[in-house]
């Protein structure tokens, strides 16, 4: 009954489109027993909290009463990491991509061949990440399909929404860590998805952990490795994909000169039937103007990973070009090609990706041919221009959320939706990366422009120890609090 239901009370920021978020003050917010939300009613003052109850009929309800500095989001969707780097991040930034892979990533991922290390390690990992504020994450795994069934059981038994995959990979690795054959790459890759999909659902039906084929790369995949993936992929539409593509000028020459019938990196993904809705694309740093239309025909997504891509001197990828052209896009952290497992360090750098598109094309464009083309007739919203707080907000969210087809169930506050969620505290608290000083700050900041505030401060300065909550479908989860 609505007995059951819990209320929270309070400040609530909330994605709407790319250019636009609502900050609301005063918001009830109620999640029923099932973990969804029921309804959402706004500028609400205390005196008409209990009358509001009544009238919602749940005058019983528990209520969560966040304080002034604190404020509800949807929690972020890290669409790209990879959970056996998590213990090599910080290092690699010497490298480019594949020596990168050679020299400290394929060493690492080989010892979770040892499935304790894996459980013991994966524990610490997917416990991190859910305390950064993730409530929604694209696994890899490692090529192990026994530490990989560990990492899973892990995200399950931790209440994490999450995909996770175990890497294909049969060629162009180390001898120590490659895959025997592209036959057993598939055998262990079904083993996995019927693992997973044999993990009893949610109470209220809902399987938060579900698999995903995971190709590495075109490089380290064979011809039939990656059609029998595409076999697999056609037999289920609802199986989702990720992969890497177009991340570093070297690996697209090694990948062409792996398919040279195929007429880019993008279409070998495609011939091979890999490009379609409910596939994530890591990176696309480099693709050219016949690969963009491809994805944006396929309704790929793309996982915007910036730190990564200037970790490892990859390069910045346009991402106002894709969104100009209607492409999904969310954010990755990519560990740890990405030296954070935090989406606020990816939010930070994609807003400085931005500005360094945009700062490179002010010298190259003149000023009517941007107008030309960009704000003044209404396309090119995004191209050349740098992201802004709502856009950074709605990839790291709603943006992350269709990426995973799963927008109908979280990204925002809306009701019918699941409540994935964080509570974000920058009070003027000791040690507060984020602090809020009520005295100073908000002398001429008060009511919504505080809240607005309050989100670009925690966006930009903020860390876990501003998460003093993780929710997901209604469960608290993590956060330091
Ligand atoms: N391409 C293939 N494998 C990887 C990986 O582990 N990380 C990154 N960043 N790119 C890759
Ligand atoms: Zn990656």
């Amino acid at each position: 009954s609505s007995t059951n239901f819990t209320i929270y009370y309070g400040s609530l920021v909330n994605p709407e489109t790319l250019t636009s978020y609502h900050a609301i003050l005063h918001c009830l917010l109620a999640v029923n027993p099932h973990g969804n939300i029921e309804w959402v009613v706004r500028d609400v003052p205390d005196s008409m909290v209990q009358a509001t109850l009544l009238e919602q009929g749940c005058p019983d309800a528990e209520v969560v009463e966040l304080k002034d500095g604190q404020f509800l989001m949807p929690g972020f969707v890290d669409t790209h990491t990879h959970a056996p780097q998590v213990p090599n991040l910080g290092s690699g930034q010497q490298y480019e991509l594949l020596e990168w892979l050679k020299n400290l990533t394929f060493p690492m991922e080989a010892k979770f061949r040892d499935t304790e290390f894996a459980r013991r390690t994966y524990q610490s990992v997917v416990h991190r990440i859910i305390n950064q504020g993730t409530t929604t994450c694209c696994y890899y795994g490692t090529l192990h399909l026994d530490a990989t069934k560990e990492l899973a059981n892990i995200v399950y038994s931790l209440g994490q929404r999450a995909f996770v995959g175990k890497c294909n990979m049969d060629r162009n690795s180390e001898d120590y860590y490659i895959e025997p054959s592209w036959q057993s790459s598939i055998n262990d890759t079904k083993a996995l998805i019927s693992h997973i999909q044999s993990f009893p659902p949610s109470p209220s039906g809902i399987s938060l952990v579900k698999p995903i084929l995971t190709p590495r790369f075109a490089i380290t995949c064979t011809s039939p490795l990656l059609s029998s993936l595409g076999e697999l992929a056609a037999s289920d539409p609802s199986l989702h994909i990720q992969t890497h593509i177009s991340e570093n000028l070297a690996e697209i020459e090694f990948t062409k000169s792996l398919f040279p019938d195929q007429e880019s990196y993008a279409a070998v993904y495609d011939h091979f039937g890999l490009l379609r809705d409910n596939t994530v694309l890591a990176h696309a740093v480099h693709l050219n103007k016949d690969e963009i239309e491809l994805i944006a025909e396929r309704k790929s997504g793309i996982s915007h990973c910036p730190t990564s891509n200037f970790n490892l001197n990859s390069g910045v990828a346009p991402i106002g070009q894709y969104l100009d052209k209607g492409i999904k896009v969310g954010l990755g952290t990519d560990v740890s090609g990405g030296f954070s497992p935090s989406i606020l360090s990816c939010i930070r750098n994609a807003s400085i990706a931005s500005k360094v598109v945009a700062m490179q094309n002010r010298g190259r464009n003149n000023h009517d041919h941007h107008l030309e083309n960009g704000n003044a007739l209404g396309h090119c919203k995004f191209a050349d221009t740098q992201l802004s707080i709502a856009t950074l907000l709605y990839l790291a969210t709603l943006g992350g959320a269709e990426v995973c087809m799963l927008s109908d169930q979280v990204g925002s506050f809306v009701p019918g939706k699941s409540f994935d969620a964080i509570i974000v505290d920058v009070r003027d608290t000791a040690g507060n990366p984020a602090m809020w000083d009520f005295k100073a700050d908000t002398h001429d900041l008060t009511g919504q422009d505080a809240l607005r505030g309050m989100l670009q401060r925690f966006l930009f300065c903020g860390d876990d120890r501003n998460i003093s909550d993780v929710f997901v479908q209604g469960r608290r989860i993590g956060g330091k609090a």
